[in-house]
């Protein structure tokens, strides 16, 4: 019945992990998927969360209402947000994480935005963007982000493409650690982004999947959402604590809109729940009540801002590392870069030709365009990196 199914390619990023699995070498890395691992290489589970988990024991099991955990929707926009938008006017719903958000959100565009069913991605983005709005009856087209000759933002053409894009197109952005580049614009590039969407009067779209993993801080990491917000652009919000709480598994996001009012927030909201209620009914509870046991007890909130902390440092002290190794493999090649990005990427510049060697010869598992996941590297592995990348760079 099913002979005529033409077989898939694997994921471009978690089917590396498919691959790693298979492979036994002991110098295996898995540069891969984006996902936190401490310094012995190990899943890290963070103390924070082990807290809220106790506290939430006790609960039952009950059902959420279809548009979630309420106190974890509330705290998860003020997270993003803070006092730079009037609360009430924003309509909030959980999502099954970062992914789920943007789905939710490419269903809501499809259904209610008057003006065209177009989103404007960056190039290069995350490799599941595209997939995401295509499967929800979005396009997607593309703008000019990363320049190859700096390894840096390419500013002039990003502000060029967004002039010329028509008024109230639909402009996807990274809020902060751009995936898979690495790299974020200054704040004052980001106002004169701003300052171009709100002259062409674009609606943005900010997929927020690594506050506090640029900086080590969600509030600096927040800058550009706060500041979009103030200068009144409207904005869509895809949000996730899988990397800055370490709960990948657990798939907590949330997705919101910034509304004129109250009572369009209500009617927004009341769409939201009609798009998620055939998809998967109501989202799961576990992962919602970690987030937001961390987000609305102080003292357990301290402490999970001193674990982002520690995590977003242990992976620039890596990048210093890998640097210095491929100095002292007297690499000629300009390294820069490594340092120069933040947030969980790198974005190496290696070609395809290389990263198939890497793959081959050295089990460094990590995706074709070069991007590594500097949480996979190690102060024990990181010497082995350096010399493999040297040797199929030279
Ligand atoms: C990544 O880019 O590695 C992460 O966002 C994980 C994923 O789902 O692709």
């Amino acid at each position: 019945m099913w002979s005529k199914v033409p077989r898939g390619p694997p994921d471009a990023i978690i089917g590396i992990t498919e691959a790693f699995n298979n492979d036994k070498n002991p110098s295996r890395m898995n540069l891969g998927v984006g996902a936190y691992r401490d310094d012995d290489g190990k899943p890290y589970v963070l103390s924070s969360v082990k807290k809220a988990e106790n506290i939430i024991s006790s609960m039952n099991k009950e059902y959420a209402g279809i548009a979630g955990v309420e106190d974890f929707t509330r705290a998860s926009v003020r997270l993003a947000y803070k006092d730079s938008v009037n609360l009430k006017n924003v309509a909030v719903v959980q999502s099954i994480s970062g992914t789920g958000a943007l789905r939710i959100g490419g269903e809501f565009l499809k259904r209610f935005y008057p003006h065209n069913k177009l989103v404007c991605l960056p190039t290069p983005t995350w490799g599941n963007h595209g997939a995401v709005f295509k499967d929800s009856g979005i396009d997607v087209t593309s703008y000019r982000y990363f320049d190859k000759n700096t390894n840096g933002l390419d500013l002039e053409g990003m502000l060029l493409d967004l002039k010329a894009f028509p008024e109230r197109s639909v402009i996807l952005l990274h809020a902060c650690a751009h995936n898979p580049t690495g790299v974020d614009p200054s704040k004052s590039q980001w106002e004169e982004i701003a300052n171009t969407i709100k002259a062409r009067n674009h609606l943005v779209f900010f997929d927020m999947a690594y506050q506090g993993f640029a900086s080590g801080d969600p509030n600096i990491d927040a800058f550009a959402v706060r500041y979009f917000a103030e200068q009144g652009i409207p904005i869509l919000l895809a949000q996730s604590y899988a990397k800055n709480m370490g709960l990948y598994g657990e798939r907590a996001g949330a997705f919101s809109v910034i509304c004129e009012s109250p009572d369009e927030a209500q009617s927004v909201l009341s769409q939201l729940k009609i798009i998620i209620r055939p998809m998967y009914s109501n989202p799961p509870i576990h992962g919602a009540r970690i987030v937001s046991t961390i987000l609305n007890s102080p003292e357990i909130n301290q402490e999970w801002l001193g674990e982002v902390r520690l995590m977003a440092d242990r992976i620039t002290s890596m990048r210093a590392m890998l640097k210095k190794g491929l100095q002292e493999e007297k690499s000629l090649l300009n390294w820069d870069h490594i340092t120069n990005q933040i947030g969980m990427f790198c974005y190496t510049g290696l070609n395809p030709m290389q990263v198939d060697r890497l793959t081959k010869e050295f089990h460094i598992y990590l995706t074709k365009d070069g991007r590594i996941s500097m949480a996979g590297i190690n102060s024990k592995n990181v010497k082995y990196l350096a010399k493999a990348i040297h040797e199929v760079t030279k």
